[in-house]
C-alpha cells in the first residue's frame, strides 16, 4: 500500500512537515508513506492558468496523489483554518474541473495536524472537512491532533508518545484504505 502526507507549512523547520516525515518513519508493514511539501506551487490565478495551463509542481502532485492508495493532509492552523498555501493546492488540484474526480473522487483522505498551541488544528481541521468533502474525498473518521509541538519534537525526533500516537493512528488509516 501506498500512502502519501502532504505537509501544508513551507517553513523550514515545521512541525507538519516533521510530523509527516515521523509518519514515513513509523508505518506499519506493508505499507509506503511518502512525505511532500507544496514548494514551488504558484498563487492560483486563473489568467495564468489560462495562459500557461496546469503549473508543473501542480501536475507533479496531482501525478503523486493519484499513484497512492491513500492520502494524508497535514495542515497547520492558521487563524483557525487551513493556511493559504494547502486551499490553495487544492484548489489547482481541483483545475481544470474535470480534473477534481479522478484527483479527489472517492480518495481515501485522512487529516491530520501539528501546532505549538493547545487545540491540535482541531479547527483547521474541521474547517477541512467542508473542502474535502466538496471535492468528494472518502474521509477517514479518526483525527490526528498534535498540541504542544514544541514539547513532542526535538532534534533527536519526536517523543516516544508521539511515535506511538502516530503508528497507532496510522495502522487506523491503512486499515480503512484497505
Ligand atoms: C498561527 N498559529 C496558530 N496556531 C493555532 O493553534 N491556532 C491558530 O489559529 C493559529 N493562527 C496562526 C496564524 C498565523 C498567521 C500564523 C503564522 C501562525 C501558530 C502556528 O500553529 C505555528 O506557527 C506553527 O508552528 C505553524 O505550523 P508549522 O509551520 O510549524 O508546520
Amino acid at each position: 500500500m501506498k500512502l502519501i502526507a502532504v505537509s501544508g507549512s513551507l517553513r523550514k523547520n515545521s512541525f507538519n512537515t516533521r510530523l509527516a516525515g515521523l509518519m514515513a518513519e513509523v508505518v506499519p508493514d506493508g505499507v509506503a508513506l511518502e512525505s511532500l511539501t507544496l514548494h514551488g506551487i504558484p498563487l492560483y490565478d486563473g489568467d495564468l492558468e489560462e495562459s500557461e495551463g496546469i503549473p508543473a509542481a501542480v501536475e507533479a502532485l496531482r501525478g503523486r496523489i493519484k499513484a497512492a492508495d491513500g492520502l494524508i493532509l497535514v495542515t497547520p492552523e492558521y487563524n483557525a483554518g487551513m493556511p493559504g498555501v494547502l486551499k490553495n493546492a487544492l484548489d489547482w488540484l481541483t483545475r481544470p474541473g474535470e480534473e477534481m474526480k479522478p484527483t479527489f473522487g472517492g480518495r481515501k483522505t485522512a487529516i491530520a495536524g501539528a501546532t505549538p498551541g493547545a487545540w491540535g488544528t482541531a479547527f483547521a481541521q474541521a474547517g477541512a472537512l467542508i473542502n474535502l468533502r466538496q471535492l468528494g474525498c472518502e474521509l477517514y473518521p479518526g483525527y490526528l491532533r498534535v498540541s504542544k509541538a514544541g514539547d513532542r519534537f526535538d532534534e533527536g525526533g519526536a517523543d516516544d508518545k508521539l511515535r506511538e500516537q502516530v503508528a497507532g493512528w496510522l495502522e487506523g488509516f491503512a486499515a480503512f484504505v484497505r
